[in-house]
């Protein structure tokens, strides 16, 4: 026998509506959302019910940036599977997007393989994977098509990191080729890491190894230029591009300029740049560690253009980057060099708070935080309308949101594996009350009730959001 959920007396928030509505779940998915009255009926027909009065009911978060166990700079980020959508769970996310990893010198299928052996039977809400590029040859690209049929949709190239993961303008050419032949998303990691490496073996000669040279070596000229390159290689390939963690004004000013044209060229900006800055990052006894990730946090003057894009669309979608390292053995192999910190912030448990937040501060509306944050990352990456909708058919994915709930973000209460919390005594005001994952309640009014193997592998379709 199906289960009948009725969720009742709430205000269904979507990107276009805000409604008075109750949502009736069958079984995995959404049956329909209807007018109080007309739901009665389902009530007194035995559904379960959860109460949302004095609630949002919203479309669980997509998080389409997460790197869950990612290896990095000889160590691998501090959330596993298990315990990075756990948290996911518990701050209203119940989608995330995580990347696989190539090696240099591994095939695209066994890269994939390893990273579902990774998530399989341990996640608590559904999962998706992108593709790292980091070898692009002959043999790579033609198992690229292969993959967009196995459900990944698109593929991140870095212009940074040379040595590792980097990627030269010759090669992200071809991969920006094969992505445009085969409908597929290439996303760039845009920051001039020529460039960067230089400035980083200069500060380091002149003996300025404390975290913030992390930020100082990479400025935001070469973010913007990196982007401008981005693009420019992009409408060479006819193909669209989604540029990734853009931290910076100028950045954001290439982005608008392409956009203008009207190009199909989308930009993703993360909390940690909207709330965060390089006051962080120059904290004093190495507390700055914390803080490193690339792009780095900028001044908090960029933070200004981050919103402006966020209201016009020049930016479309914040993901979190989710990718912690403990500080104590961890974000600590770089200490007297900050070039071997290892690069990366928690916050996967976060996002939809803080966005939130940036709607009682008037940044955003409060359709916008939906847009933003549940449907614009699933339509971008091939999920929508199963993920990061409440239509009838839709994944029954729900957060019953209390707008009105406090609380104050600390490693003493987060979720997340990791051994600081970047946002330590930020009170904010809203929180996921009730969270179902395909109809499953796995976050119960501060019980979690999931499990690790519900979270399923999705397929996703091709890039659903070009212009
Ligand atoms: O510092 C960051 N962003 N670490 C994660 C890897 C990446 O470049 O997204
Ligand atoms: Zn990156
Ligand atoms: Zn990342």
């Amino acid at each position: 026998m199906t289960q009948h959920t009725l969720i009742r007396g709430g205000l269904v928030l979507t990107a276009a509506e805000e409604i008075r509505a109750d949502v009736l779940i069958d079984g995995e998915r959404i049956a329909a959302v209807a007018a109080p009255d007309v739901a009665e009926g389902w009530a007194r027909g035995g559904a379960r019910i959860i109460d949302a009065s004095e609630c949002y009911v919203i479309p669980g978060g997509v998080d389409a940036h997460t790197h869950m166990e990612m290896p990095f700079g000889g160590t691998v980020a501090s959330d596993t599977f298990e315990t990075g959508t756990r948290a996911a769970a518990w701050g209203g996310t119940t989608t995330i997007v995580d990347f696989a990893v190539q090696k240099i010198g591994a095939g695209l299928r066994e890269t994939l393989d390893d990273w579902h052996a990774k998530a399989e039977g341990n996640c608590a809400i559904d999962y998706a994977f992108h593709l790292i590029l980091a070898d692009v040859n002959d043999r790579t690209l033609a198992e690229l098509p292969g993959l967009v049929d196995e459900g990944v949709s698109s593929f991140k190239l870095f212009m940074a990191y040379p040595g590792a993961l980097y990627s030269d303008d010759g090669r992200i050419l071809r991969a920006m080729q094969r992505c445009a032949s085969t409908g597929a998303l290439p996303m760039m990691h845009a920051e001039n890491g020529i460039a960067i490496d230089v400035l980083v073996q200069q500060a380091l000669a002149a003996r300025r190894t404390d975290p913030r040279f992390h930020g100082s070596t990479r400025p935001a000229l070469l973010e913007a230029e990196a982007v401008y390159r981005a693009i420019a290689l992009a409408r060479v390939a006819g193909a669209p591009l989604y540029v990734v963690h853009v931290s910076a004004q100028e950045a954001v000013e290439e982005l608008t300029r392409a956009r203008d044209l009207g190009l199909n060229v989308f930009g993703e900006t993360c909390p940690q740049y909207l709330f965060l800055s390089a006051a962080d990052l120059a904290r004093p006894d190495f507390e700055g560690a914390k803080y490193v990730c690339s792009t780095p946090l900028r001044a908090e003057e960029h933070q200004g253009a981050l919103w402006r894009g966020l209201r016009t669309n020049d930016l479309s979608v914040v993901s979190t980057d989710h990718c912690p390292f403990c500080f104590a053995g961890q974000k600590e192999l770089g200490r007297g060099d900050f070039s071997r910190i290892p690069n990366g912030l928690p916050g996967v448990e976060h996002r939809m708070d803080l966005l939130h937040q940036a709607v009682l501060d008037g940044h955003i509306g409060l359709r916008r935080w939906i847009e933003l944050a549940c449907v614009t990352p699933a339509r971008m990456f091939g999920l929508y309308p199963r993920k990061g909708a409440l239509f009838p058919g839709s994944d029954a994915d729900v957060v019953i949101y209390d707008p009105h709930a406090r609380h104050e973000l600390s490693v003493r209460t987060h979720h997340m594996n990791v051994d600081y919390s970047a946002y330590e005594g930020r009170v904010v005001t809203g929180r996921a009350r009730t969270v179902l994952s395909r109809g499953r309640v796995v976050v119960d009014d501060g019980v979690y009730t999931g499990v690790a193997g519900h979270g399923r592998y999705r397929r996703r379709d091709t890039c659903g959001y070009l212009l």
